[in-house]
């Protein structure tokens, strides 16, 4: 076969291909255009799932008429001339690329009315292919008031076998909403409508404030509880800003899909970022569970490479671990802040919350509860240092010097007394705080022994009189094939065969207490953990860890002396992580004098 050139019609439906997937990807490419033309108001119609019908209105500085012809060229852009602009891009369009793409696969027509026109244009490139090749599209004149409609119909109706890939209505429209939601959480201040079929779906003016448009969003409830996150990160010249909301551990949802990253304003997909946030709230998250995250970065235009994705979907940083870091330290700050702490007056807030969790949880997917036991090569390799190790070095540069972190500004806390033999009441410089003793425990021992580990080894206490656990035949072989595993962590066993096992040495944080209750139900529980398995080497570590020390905390109940309920709390106060539990159920509820002063109507 011989090369030959592809003909003009051909080549730019491929082209197109690459840009427009499907009805989400035209949809982007307008309203991006939309919000790089200024406007105000944005307004989007969709018909069957934007097969049928995209339309995009807004109120921009439209274009003129010369522009409005070259507009749908290939490589015609008014955001970029030299190639050094690629470099400080500002825009979210810079290719010159969408209209000549979306122009190349659907029926398009563009109306549009420059700031100083006093009328408006049309074109329409509403053509067959036969047409296209005779005649030079022109503008005529239309009324319009100031700013620019583009309506892009049968998508791919030229392209038979791409129509045949798209989905349904519903899931195509799945994918324009998710779109819209990230263009409209990208921008409080633009004003959003969307319709369906000429039914309303989302309508969300002009807000001052990220917060607000998340209320509008994902609901009022929601929105009052974000924790803010805001730093401001120097390294040399380079300044990377960091703000935006992120969910308190109990507020979680079944999957990742609600969280955003906008990096100078774009919505991108980035899996470091991504993993930075998993890793904020590991141990203070359930398996499965993810938090609802929108955060803006913001860095200096030649430090990003927008130009690296045909949609623009993905970016590449020049200092990627400057900027992991940055985020990083700028979630642990967030997480250990006051407003991550419940306070009572929003235990409401909390109940619904734990409501809906539930509902729009879905199940976990299925390769996160393959057993770990289908694959045994996996195993549990505890090696000295994995990635907690590492964890620590990134995770605890303060970014901001100026906020003192939590134990050195609560330096006034005194230890009131227990409730119930339940919670310890503690003042400090103005709350009253109630703690859960048994969860505050919890947190203490799994830090510890969570640190122990990532130092190399959790340090044993050889018990005096082994102690016996008998167990079912499956469990049995189950914890038989973890026994020098679970070594690694400082638990030791030596199986005596018809299911018993006699227990010798236990880490030495828990010997003790663990000694006096016995250690019958602990092994039942820990058999069960390996038994589900977990997705992840460090997941079941955590799993193993939180189970172990839930075991040997102290329980509700449990009568403590004064002094007891000092160290108690002292501990707890320099945890990493103090206001959830490896399970993520909250620690402590804070009562202001605020809000007491407000109660008895002082206020
Ligand atoms: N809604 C709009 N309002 C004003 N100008 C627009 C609009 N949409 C497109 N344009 C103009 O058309 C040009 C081409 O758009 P596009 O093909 O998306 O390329 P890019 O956005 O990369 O410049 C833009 O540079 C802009 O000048
Ligand atoms: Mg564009």
């Amino acid at each position: 076969m011989r090369i030959h050139q592809l003909d003009e019609q051909l080549a730019s439906k491929i082209a197109a291909g690459e840009v427009i997937e499907r009805p989400a990807s035209v949809v982007k490419e307008l309203i991006e255009n939309a919000i790089d033309a200024k406007s105000e108001r944005i307004a989007i119609d969709i018909e069957d799932g934007g097969k049928r019908k995209i339309l995009v209105r807004d109120d921009g500085e439209g274009m003129s008429v010369e522009d409005l012809s070259l507009c749908v060229l290939r490589h015609a852009t008014s955001k970029l001339s030299r190639e050094s602009d690629l470099l400080r891009i500002h825009t979210l369009g810079f290719r010159g690329e969408a209209l000549a793409s979306i122009a190349a696969v659907t029926r398009l027509t563009i109306t549009t009315r420059a700031d100083d026109s006093d009328h408006g244009y049309r074109l329409g490139l509403s053509r067959t292919a036969e047409e296209a090749a005779t005649t030079a599209p022109a503008p005529v004149p239309a009324p319009r008031g100031r700013g620019t409609t583009i309506e892009a119909s049968d998508l791919f109706f030229n392209l038979p076998p791409r129509l045949a890939f798209l989905g349904s209505a519903r899931s195509e429209l799945f994918h324009i909403n998710r779109v819209v939601q990230h263009a409209a959480l990208a921008t409080p201040n633009i004003s959003w409508e969307m319709s369906h079929n000429g039914r309303l779906t989302l309508e969300a003016p002009a807000v001052p404030e990220l917060r607000d448009r998340l209320a509008q969003v994902y609901g009022a409830q929601l929105a009052e509880r974000l924790i803010e996150v805001r730093a401001v990160s120097r390294v040399e010249a380079a300044e990377i800003s960091i703000f935006g909301y992120i969910t308190p551990p109990d507020f979680h949802r079944g999957n990742r899909r609600d969280q955003l990253f906008l990096i100078n304003g774009r919505p991108v997909a980035d899996r470091g970022l991504s993993f930075v946030l998993s890793r904020a709230y590991e141990g203070l998250l359930r398996r499965g569970t993810y938090p609802l995250a929108v955060l803006r970065l913001d860095l200096a235009p030649d430090a990003v490479d927008v130009n690296i994705h045909p949609r623009k979907e993905e970016v590449r940083f020049s200092a990627p671990k400057r900027v992991h870091d940055a985020l990083s330290a700028s979630l642990q700050q967030a997480l250990a802040s006051p407003e991550a702490i419940g306070s009572i007056f929003t235990s409401e807030a909390r109940e619904t919350s734990q409501e809906y969790a539930s509902t729009s949880s879905s199940p976990p997917a299925a390769h996160a509860d393959a057993g770990f036991l289908d694959r045994p090569r996996l195993g549990l390799e505890f090696a000295g240092q994995g990635t907690h190790g590492e964890r620590s070095s990134v995770g605890h540069r303060p970014l901001d010097a100026e906020q003192p972190p939590l134990n050195v500004r609560d330096r006034h806390r005194r230890v009131i007394g227990q409730f119930q033999r339940t919670y310890i009441l503690v003042e400090t410089m103005d709350h009253l705080e109630i703690i859960d003793q048994h969860i505050a425990h919890e947190r203490i021992l799994f830090e510890a022994l969570h640190r122990q580990w990532a130092e190399g080894e959790i340090p044993r206490q050889t018990l005096l009189v082994p102690a016996r656990v008998e167990l079912p035949f499956e469990s049995a072989e189950i914890l038989q094939q973890h026994t020098s595993e679970l070594s690694k962590l400082g638990v030791e066993i030596d199986a005596f065969g018809g299911g018993t096992f006699l227990v010798r040495a236990f880490p030495a944080a828990l010997a003790e207490s663990q000694a006096r209750l016995g250690f019958q139900e602990l092994f039942e529980q820990l058999v069960d953990v390996l038994h589900q398995g977990a997705s992840s080497r460090d997941a079941i570590l955590h799993r193993l860890l939180s189970e172990l020390s839930c075991h040997a905390a102290i329980k509700a109940g449990d009568r403590l002396p004064l002094l007891e309920q000092e160290k108690l709390i002292e501990q707890w106060s320099t945890c990493e992580h103090r206001t959830h539990c490896p399970h993520g159920r909250p620690i402590v509820f804070r009562l202001s004098r605020d809000d007491l002063d407000r109660r008895f109507q002082r206020k």
